[in-house]
């Protein structure tokens, strides 16, 4: 979604601007600006697409000022167009936006009707409209922001600059992150703490509801009514400093190699390896005390989510009911008895998932929250944090994030089966070994798949549509994979529980949709066999994904077998998963689409 910086600065901040926008290119964005303040006067630089359009635009006319502010946009209201593009101005007032302004149209048609003339299609430009209307009615800049935030209605990350106020920005946050960044005679401001990293990782953090005045001497921070707060000033995780492709083509290619390395510190977090035993943190939440879980998520997080549910039910007995957060937080369901509510989230910023965990806060659930950015809204708001420690996530398409969701799950179920008496110490320490082993397996495993997977992705990429088949565990990640090839090469694909293709998508086999059959040789290994005869016996060209023993037990003719070692059954998620995630990102790769930025998609979703 979009991304929003603000540099008060020792030198032309134009330039620093566009490298802080680069930095929240992961996000996802369709066209980008920067505007300054130079002798007193706005300027700005606009471009549709890619930041290059935008530096395109800067090379032929430069832009001077030594404060300055800058967006990346992620369309909601009016196209993608340079004219959409923010900053929007209005007399001598310049304002980007990440969020939607739900009562813009209200404003639009009031301050029309007094003779305002808009310009672009977009719920941005009321704000910039109606801060210049009040400070053209006499008030100074600190009422006419006061004003102008207590008339709008929605969620908003906001950064302003006004002409003859020309040291300062003003930012204010309802809903999406905004960061003030400390520096030695600058400032920052930041959608998050990667953007601002190579200048500072002194940060604080503006909670909902907050403004600020920030000036090259510090920052004086507000809350809606006016008010002056005082907000933690902390450390930004170090892990955001480094943020680079390394060796690796994309983002994604390197977070699915890194999976090896940051599945281990997560399961580390959680698990004593030398003892086989689950450490205390988890079991920060009583399982033994509550009836049933819920869980809520969005996207790959939510497949997450669905495997946790499996775990918790098959490993502590305990009930879990999972939505998708979208629905979750309108379902109005009623939450009674003694309930605990998990929120999966890489960002900790997915609006949909922090909704949900508020409704679930105000009937009283106990909420735990496994997120990757430890300063994020979710994990704020949450009474226990199980972190996930990935490290950033910038490819669009969840990959390592996904693992360390798993690992922290996996470490969860188990500590709640210990303490609802499910699982004797025995088998915690047989469940941790085989934890233990997980990274060392996936290690070895991305080493060797790699060469084949890239063979079959050449093959795959002529297809346009895919259908991914399994039963338990591996219905997730047949639905994950499906979400995964889709979004990044834009092959149409679904996943099925395969026991569901006799009633429906069995009518669409044929020679040309490949099948992707997930199946390990678990305790459905027979039956997700059958589904796979049903399938050749139509015609069907099959992508067949096991283990050593599913392969020697299958004797049916494939388009191509991927053999994966043997592993116990609680690890397969975190081995299996990885295939998935290689074949899209090959076939993605041999399509040429913008693999860590696919079109329409955004990485941090803090709009509904
Ligand atoms: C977007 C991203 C996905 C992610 C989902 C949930 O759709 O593109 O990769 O799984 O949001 O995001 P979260 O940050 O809450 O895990």
């Amino acid at each position: 979604m979009c991304g929003i910086v603000g540099i008060i600065g020792n030198q032309p901040v134009a330039p620093l601007l566009v490298d802080a926008l680069k930095r929240l290119e992961y996000r996802g964005y369709d066209s980008a600006g920067v505007a300054t303040l130079h002798d007193g006067k706005l300027d700005r630089r606009r471009a549709e697409g890619k930041l290059i359009n935008l530096e395109t635009e800067l090379t032929s006319t430069p832009l001077e000022g030594n404060v300055g502010i800058g967006h990346t946009r992620w369309a909601t209201h009016g196209a993608p167009t340079q004219n959409n593009a923010h900053p929007h101005f209005c007399e001598g007032v310049a304002v980007v936006h990440n969020g939607i302004i739900e009562n813009f149209s209200e404003i639009r048609d009031e301050l029309s009707a007094r003779g305002a003339q808009f310009t672009t299609d977009t719920d941005t430009e009321v704000v910039a409209q109606l801060l210049a209307s009040l400070l053209r009615s006499g008030k100074s800049t600190k009422e006419a922001m006061l004003a102008t935030l207590n008339i709008i209605r929605g969620a908003y990350a906001i950064a302003v600059l006004i002409e003859g106020e020309n040291g300062q920005i003003i930012g204010a946050r309802n809903g999406p992150p905004l960061a003030v960044g400390y520096g030695k005679g600058e400032m920052f401001l930041g959608s998050d703490a990667i953007a601002l990293s190579p200048f500072t990782d002194d940060i604080t953090y503006l909670e909902d509801g907050d403004w600020a005045i920030i000036d090259r001497n510090g920052v004086e921070i507000f809350d809606i009514e006016g008010n002056s707060v005082e907000r933690a000033r902390r450390k930004a995780f170090t892990a955001y400093a480094q943020v680079d492709k390394g060796n690796h083509r994309h983002f994604m290619e390197k977070e699915i190699y890194e999976q090896p390395e940051v599945m281990s510190h997560t399961l580390a977090h959680y698990v004593d390896f030398s003892s086989g035993r689950v450490r205390d943190i988890a079991s920060e939440i009583d399982f033994s005390s509550v009836d049933s879980l819920k869980i809520a998520a969005c996207g790959t997080a939510y497949y997450a989510g669905q495997i946790g549910k499996n775990w918790f039910e098959r490993y502590a007995g305990l009930p879990v009911e999972i939505d998708v957060a979208s629905e979750f937080r309108y379902r109005e369901m009623p939450l009674p008895g003694s309930q605990a509510a998990l929120f999966v989230s890489q960002s900790g910023e997915t609006a949909d998932t922090l909704a949900s965990l508020r409704y679930c806060k105000e009937h009283g659930l106990k909420i735990g929250a496994i997120v990757n950015v430890r300063e994020s809204t979710i994990a704020r708001e949450a009474d226990v944090v199980f972190p996930t420690l990935a490290g950033p996530e910038i490819g669009v398409a969840s990959t390592k994030a996904l693992t360390c969701q798993l690992s922290a799950f996996a470490a969860l179920a188990i500590a709640a089966g210990r303490a609802r008496g499910t699982l004797v110490e025995d088998e915690e320490v047989n469940m941790v070994r085989a934890l233990s082993e997980a990274p060392r397996i996936a290690g070895s495993v991305l080493n060797t798949i790699q060469p084949q997977l890239e063979t079959l992705s050449r093959e795959l990429s002529k297809f346009r549509h895919v259908l991914y088949l399994g039963r338990g565990t591996n219905y997730t990640l047949a639905m994950e994979g499906a979400l995964k090839l889709k979004e990044i090469s834009y092959i149409h694909a679904e996943g099925y529980a395969a026991g569901e293709l006799k009633h429906g998508p069995i009518a669409l086999i044929d020679e040309n949709m490949p099948v992707i059959v997930i199946a390990p040789h678990d305790r459905h290994f027979e039956k997700t066999i059958s589904n796979m005869q049903e399938v050749a016996a139509r015609g069907g060209r099959i992508i067949f994904i096991t283990d050593e023993n599913g392969a020697a037990a299958s004797t049916l003719e494939t388009m191509s077998t991927i053999v994966l070692p043997n592993v116990d059954e609680l690890v397969m998620p975190l081995i299996f998963t990885l295939p998935v995630q290689l074949l899209a990102y090959h076939t993605a790769v041999f399509m040429g689409t913008d693999v860590d930025q696919p079109r329409n998609l955004a990485k941090s979703v803090t709009v509904e």
